[in-house]
């Protein structure tokens, strides 16, 4: 049988239980495959890079070796987290990058959604690669892949169109490609299993239930050319709208919230003074497989209390707006 099928027979992975028969069965067949060699893994700190992370330290410890690339991309606090769970936390053997040079340098000047998702999808693989080549003895490379990327790959090679390039299927050089054998112990699970496996290996609720955030991080937020100051107000504004959303209980409810910085100016007024800014515009939806999207109904005293903060604490930013567009016709993020 193809391995890459998910049996009808198998169960959902909906308890602890069914998530510890599962873990059981995977720490022995990641043995099995890896034996005693080395598994190399980029580690986002994404739900799925995450998980798989955590599942290996349990199988393998220290023989799996994590590199974590700050793309200068990332949510204000993401990759100190990162750092903190596993490298403190779990003791995982971790090494971390930061790249934010490398990425802003090359996304200088370039304004298309499409260039832009491209070079950063690039410019990744080839940090990893970097970081890959100098590692001695390492036989395998685990990834996140699961079910759903599986059956997006299918559709793809049926020759049905992506809406958008998606970074994280992106391929390692050939070079690398060809020394790797692939450990993929999630690729049978839908995302739910998923996290029921994550909270059944001891992972905190903060990653476990993180919302999707997209490989290209906070650039396909950042509207058009990213410049570093507007990048750095999105990031403050998107924190402010993260801890509000936690003090409401919005963040437990709302599927997806984030800011984006769009690369146009409006004329304010601040101190008695001309004060040119940027917008904030707040989205936050709900759906269940990202295909379509409704819009959640913030009340506006949480409204008001985000606005207020965003445009009192935020450099360069001297409106907020709430983007009401439902998916069709508005995608989730904004590139
Ligand atoms: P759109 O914008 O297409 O997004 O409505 C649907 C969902 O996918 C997420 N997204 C990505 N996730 N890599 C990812 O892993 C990507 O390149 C990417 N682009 C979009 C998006 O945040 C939303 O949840």
């Amino acid at each position: 049988m193809d391995s890459n099928v998910r049996p009808e027979t198998m169960e959902r992975i909906a308890t602890p239980e069914l998530a510890e028969k599962f873990i059981t069965e995977q720490v022995d067949e990641v043995r099995r495959q890896v034996g005693d060699k080395k598994v190399l893994l980029a580690l986002s700190g994404g739900v799925d890079s995450s998980v798989v992370a955590a599942l290996l330290i349990k199988a393998i410890g220290k023989q799996l070796v994590c590199v974590h690339v700050n793309h200068g991309l990332m949510r204000k606090n993401e990759s100190e987290n990162v750092i903190e769970i596993f490298r403190n936390g779990l003791d995982a053997n971790l090494i971390y990058i930061d790249a934010t040079d490398r990425f802003l340098n090359l996304l200088d000047g370039v304004a298309e959604p499409e260039k832009k998702r491209k070079i950063i999808g690039k410019e990744f693989i080839e940090v990893f690669a970097d970081e890959a080549r100098k590692l001695e003895g390492v036989s395998f490379l685990a990834q996140g892949t699961i079910y759903p990327d599986i059956l997006e790959s299918f559709k793809q090679a049926e020759g049905k169109q992506a809406v958008k390039s998606h970074h994280n299927v992106g391929g390692l050089p050939d070079d690398l490609a060809e020394k790797f054998e692939l450990v993929e112990p999630l690729k049978l699970l839908y995302k739910d299993e998923v996290r029921v496996v994550g909270r059944a290996l001891g992972l905190p609720s903060a990653m476990v239930d993180r919302q999707p955030f997209p490989g290209p991080g906070l650039g396909v937020r950042c509207t058009g050319a990213i410049t570093r100051d507007r990048l750095h107000a999105l990031r403050e504004a998107d924190a402010i709208l993260r801890e509000e959303f936690d003090i409401s209980g919005l963040a437990t409810k709302v599927w997806q919230f984030f800011v984006v910085v769009p690369d146009m100016k409006s004329v304010g007024v601040k101190d008695e003074g001309r004060y040119e800014g940027w917008p904030a515009i707040i989205r936050a939806v709900n759906t269940k497989d990202a295909m379509t999207a409704t819009i959640e109904e913030i009340p506006y005293s949480v409204l008001h209390k985000i606005t207020n903060r965003i445009i009192t604490e935020v450099d360069g930013i001297n409106r907020v707006l709430y983007d009401l567009t439902p998916k069709p016709t508005g995608t989730i993020e904004w590139e």
